[in-house]
């Protein structure tokens, strides 16, 4: 099966351009590196690609793209992929310093692109936001987190990291705990998109950034169950919530089996496991109804 090693880039629709462009770039701290008549793209200041924005009539999240092996051959992932009865479509140029990319759907409709040559969008700029290491993980709420999180296993080589309860799922495609998280709600929508800081301090600088700019903090700092990451939540004008995270659970080798031991971990050695419910805190305020 093609085996997605890292996430890419989220694709919003926003019926705003310039007001999400100047959140992402001012207080998210994103380079806005693109722009192509009714879309934007922003880079980190490393200058990976990490949002891809369209005009359009509604807010909501509307692809996602993953970096498989420069080795890989697209036809043979075309066959693997086409065995679950799918058809991805080979693209050229859907965004800047992606050449080309698989294209398909998952099951709650999310575009994917899956490629395997990227080049960098500039680099080492100053950015007046947070200014995030990268983007770390997308989470969405599903009515069918049972199928989609086989879908991400089955087509994209993805592993489950944890369960909280039968309706929360953490996968990883990497040493990172989770770079996709389903968890089961009524209707298909984003739940949060998150990208890493480098440490506590640059986390409480991102607290005093949006307080500056009079953006609400939603939820936190607070540190996670599954995942363990310190955490930090704001929307954006159209009502997409954002995280800031460190010190998210690494497993470094995959035979092992287990997470990094970390002295904040209450099972020694942490393994992927089902969490109770009402676990997604280990310290901190508890998760607002709203958030
Ligand atoms: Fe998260």
């Amino acid at each position: 099966m093609p085996k997605a090693r890292r996430i890419g880039h989220a694709t919003f629709e926003t019926p705003d351009l310039e007001r999400e462009i100047d959140h992402w770039v001012n207080v998210v701290g994103l380079v806005l590196a693109g722009r192509d008549g009714k879309r934007a793209y922003l880079a980190t200041k490393v200058g990976q690609l990490v949002v891809e924005l369209h005009e359009g009539s509604q807010s909501h999240c509307t692809g996602l793209s993953f970096e498989i092996s420069p080795n890989a051959d697209y036809k043979d992932v075309v066959k693997e992929i086409g065995a679950h009865g799918l058809t991805p479509a080979l693209a050229n140029d859907t965004a800047p310093g992606l050449p080309d990319a698989l294209v398909f759907e998952d099951p709650k409709g999310t575009k994917l692109q899956l490629f395997r040559e990227w080049r960098f969008l500039g680099d080492h700029h100053t950015v007046p936001g947070v200014g995030p290491m990268k983007l770390g993980h997308v989470a969405f709420v599903t009515p069918e987190v049972h199928k989609v999180t086989k879908f991400y296993e089955d087509v994209l080589g993805f592993k489950v990291s944890d369960w909280i309860g039968d309706y929360f799922s953490f996968m990883r495609c990497g040493a990172d705990h989770h770079t996709v998280n389903f968890v089961k709600g009524g209707r298909t929508q984003l739940a949060h998109i998150a990208f890493e800081a480098k440490d506590m301090s640059h986390i409480l600088s991102a607290c005093d950034l949006l307080g500056q700019k009079n953006v609400d903090i939603e939820w936190g700092p607070v540190r996670h169950g599954p995942g363990h990451n310190v955490a930090v939540y704001h929307r954006d004008p159209d009502g997409n919530t954002i995280e800031f995270y460190i010190d998210l659970d690494q497993m470094v080798d995959e035979d092992l089996g287990y997470f990094q031991p970390r002295p904040w971990h209450r099972d020694l050695p942490q393994r992927p496991k089902v969490w109770p419910p009402e676990t997604s805190q280990i310290w901190g305020m508890k998760k607002p109804v709203a958030a």
